[in-house]
């Protein structure tokens, strides 16, 4: 099928890729021309495993094409998706006048064959309705078409193997027309499709995030009470994830979420609720226990270290997880500023997220090691704030030589407290007491 996507950030480049994987003809369009000229050579600009390859390959067998022109993304394809960003604004609520100006401008290239335009980003419940109106009022020629929701529940660090096997499909839909084509699309993906109208389907997506959130913010505040009661958190989620009602995942405790989806998500959800007369308070509680995590972290550093002026503190991970090179709403850049702040000497070392905060200044003040050994040299505590794999296989032990005094503050968990307590670290982690 020929498909167009609008927008080539995260979404909308893993999506096109994904979709010219399977056999599509697609079109992604972006208005930053530095973007497109970027693709058009080769040059990818997120850091995502596996995407390269898969544009390299689809960009040569001629499926996948890029073009700062909507007109003649629209043109040549049958099938419209937005992917543009919806930032929040101060209030939480959600900035859509990037998916109004690309609705506008989608109507004002409609000549006379039939389309489905498709919202792919993470909207309000009832946008459809906003995008559908604005087409009609803008649409010249009267040429027919639909709305659809089409949310994405992709994951940064993985969105390629997201993208081909996803859980299931969620297409919401008022016209029959538009399913069998939007069932037509997905047909390789061999994932269930559910079928939904199309407030439910962009309702769904804030409610799955939201839960999703809920779920770390529930584990790190069992994760206080393991610290106050002498038990350990890691153990306790193992159990409470062995029942298959409730499930392992996303119940790692650690320093809270970040990203630029859970904090914006939860906070539109929660104006969304407010704005139709049913606030959802539990969400405000889950807000607030995900900004108190990291501040009794740093808490525990301070009191440790007693003053955190001129200390050298050591810093792994700036990402907001690990598999990115994301540093946007990051937990461990917030916490580098935290430390920085109280005036910290800090080093910190990042294998993929260093080169975005030093262009985009996210930890000014701050020093950029070579590699995690440069970082630690003469530290007075380690702090890790994003789980890499890498980090775990670094030698504990030339770590704790390079050290001026071996204090470790994990806060994802990563390495194992018996093990740092051989070794002779003083190892801090979240929700285990018994530790180092
Ligand atoms: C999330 C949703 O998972 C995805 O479905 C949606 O499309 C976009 O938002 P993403 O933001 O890429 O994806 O990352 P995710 O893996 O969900 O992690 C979000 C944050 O939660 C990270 O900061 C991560 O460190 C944190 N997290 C996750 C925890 O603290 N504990 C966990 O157990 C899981």
């Amino acid at each position: 099928m020929n498909l167009c996507i609008i927008g080539s950030g995260y979404v909308g480049l893993v999506t096109g890729a994904c979709f010219a994987e399977v056999g599509h003809q697609v079109t992604c369009v972006d208005n930053d021309p530095r973007k497109i000229e970027a693709l058009r050579a080769g040059r990818i600009p997120i850091y995502e495993p596996g995407l390269e390859d898969l544009v390299h390959r689809n960009v040569g067998a001629h499926r996948l094409h890029f073009t700062g022109s909507i007109e003649e993304g629209v043109d040549r394809s049958d099938v419209i998706f937005i992917a543009v960003p919806t930032p929040p604004q101060p209030d939480g609520s959600v900035d859509l006048s990037f998916i109004e100006k690309v609705a506008r401008e989608i109507a004002s290239v409609l000549k006379t064959d039939y389309k489905v335009i498709v919202d792919k980003s993470t909207v309000p419940v009832k946008t459809g309705e906003k995008v559908a109106e604005t087409i009609k009022r803008y649409n010249r020629t009267g040429c027919s078409f639909d709305v659809v929701s089409n949310p994405e529940f992709l994951r940064e660090g993985c969105a390629v193997p997201d993208l081909m096997n996803p859980d299931r499909i969620v297409v919401g839909s008022n016209s029959d027309r538009a399913l069998a084509l939007m069932k037509k699309i997905y047909e390789p993906f061999r994932a269930p499709i559910l079928v939904t109208d199309i407030n439910s389907a962009e309702l769904i997506k804030h409610a799955a995030n939201s839960f999703l959130a809920l779920k770390i913010s529930y584990i790190n505040a069992v994760a206080a009470i393991c610290e106050a009661s002498g038990a350990d958190v890691e153990m306790v989620a193992d159990g409470i994830g062995m029942d298959r009602r409730i499930g392992r995942n996303f119940l790692n405790a650690g320093i809270g979420y970040g990203g630029s989806c859970f904090p914006k998500d939860i906070a539109a959800f929660i104006h969304i609720s407010d704005q139709l007369g049913v606030p959802f308070t539990l969400l405000k509680e889950v807000e607030r226990i995900n900004a108190e995590v990291r501040s009794r972290f740093v808490a525990k550093i301070r009191s440790a270290l007693w003053v955190l002026r001129e200390k050298r503190i050591a810093v792994w991970g700036l990402t907001f997880k690990p598999d990115t090179d994301d540093v946007r709403c990051s937990v461990a850049v917030d916490l580098v500023n935290d430390l920085l702040k109280e005036g910290a000497h800090v080093t910190v070392f990042d294998p993929k997220g260093m080169e975005k905060a030093r262009e985009f200044k996210l930890v000014e003040g701050a020093r950029f090691a070579t590699d995690p050994l440069d970082a630690v040299d003469g530290a007075e505590a380690l702090v890790i704030a994003t789980e890499w794999k890498e980090f775990a296989a670094v030698d504990l032990a030339e770590v704790k030589k390079r050290m001026s005094t071996p204090l470790v503050f994990d806060g994802r968990n990563l390495l194992d407290p018996a093990t740092m307590g051989e070794l002779g670290f003083t190892y801090t982690g979240i929700g285990r007491t018994k530790a180092g």
